[in-house]
């Protein structure tokens, strides 16, 4: 099996390298094409240069793991963030289509307007608030034009390798006092692992079962707020030996109302994950078994 990875340097693209290595010959490009193999184009706002590729690989599976994620910037770039989220995905679709490959790609909790206190399912009706949740949303319904396609929808990403909210919190509680972080927006950390091994079990199960095509929402399980992750990750981090001026105690609730940003994010983000569960045979761990990991990998 062939398999074509988009956006390899990102948190998810990173450990997709690790996960999908096992399944068969791996593709994987970064958007810079001078450190490709033959030079294949990987970057997201060149689309014929990106069905070019497609055509030359010819791969039974083609993984997405590239985006424009910076959401307060996609405010001010709304075009590049439409070419990168949602025409390229549909780059990737119409030539996954022709060749019948698979097609995974990654959605967010931002398509949702953060209403309510459920959590959201995949049928729920979406209402980005944001550029980048708009771009992403027609990312969705570009790669459903793929008959054989997986998406799925997480939150709040982290990984070991690059910048990270938890990395933020522990760099200023090293030089300040006290913190303020906050306490209304409620999702579910996720790490970049989970998302890889999770794509890689799934794509082996919908290959034998070719039904299983849709959209799933994937992130680790339970709940929490900022507030709740950075008191959490600053008590992992003092137990774990690391010298803070802020502790979880010196760190203060405060609403998204009093931190105003460009980009306007939701205040529900939970995602239901029953779908994925029942479909593909999984339990998703609680988010502090993830974040407890990648701290005493960074930190020990
Ligand atoms: N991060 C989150 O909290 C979060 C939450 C929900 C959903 N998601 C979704 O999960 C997926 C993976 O996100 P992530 O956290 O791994 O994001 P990430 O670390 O920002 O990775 C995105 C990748 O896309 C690459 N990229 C940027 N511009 C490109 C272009 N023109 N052509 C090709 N590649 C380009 C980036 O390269 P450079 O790094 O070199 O710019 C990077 O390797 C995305 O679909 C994202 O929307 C993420």
């Amino acid at each position: 099996m062939k398999i074509l990875l988009f956006g390899r340097g990102g948190q998810v693209g990173w450990e997709l390298q690790r996960s999908l290595s096992v399944l068969g010959e791996l593709v994987a490009l970064d958007f810079d094409a001078s450190h490709n193999p033959d030079g294949l184009c990987g970057d997201f706002s060149n689309l014929p240069g990106l069905a070019e590729t497609i055509r030359r690989v010819k791969p039974d599976v083609i993984v997405n793991a590239a985006a424009h994620t910076a959401v307060d910037k996609a405010e001010a770039e709304p075009e590049l963030a439409r070419t990168l989220n949602a025409l390229a995905p549909g780059v990737l679709a119409s030539e996954a289509q022709k060749l019948g490959a698979w097609l995974l790609h990654y959605s967010t909790d931002y398509v949702f307007d953060g209403s309510g206190q459920q959590a959201w399912r995949e049928g729920d009706a979406t209402g980005p608030l944001s550029v980048y949740g708009q771009t992403k949303r027609a990312g969705e319904q570009a790669v459903a034009a793929c008959t054989k396609h997986l998406i799925f929808r997480t939150s709040w990403v982290y990984a070991a390798r690059g910048g990270n909210f938890a990395k933020t919190m522990l760099r200023l509680a090293g030089e300040r006092e006290t913190l303020t972080v906050i306490d209304d927006q409620i999702g579910a950390p996720t790490s970049a692992e989970l998302l890889a091994d999770v794509t890689a079990h799934a794509l082996v199960k919908a290959m034998r079962e070719p039904e299983l095509a849709g959209l799933y929402h994937c992130v680790a399980g339970g709940e929490t707020s900022w507030y709740g992750y950075a008191r959490y990750v600053l008590g992992q981090a003092q137990a774990l030996g690391c010298q803070l001026k802020a502790g979880p105690d010196q760190v203060s609730p405060t609403p998204t109302a009093s931190y105003p940003t460009p980009a306007r994010r939701p205040l529900n983000s939970r995602l239901n994950t029953r779908k994925l569960q029942a479909a593909f045979g999984l339990a998703l761990p609680p988010w502090q078994q993830g974040v407890a990991r990648m701290l005493t990998e960074t930190l020990s």
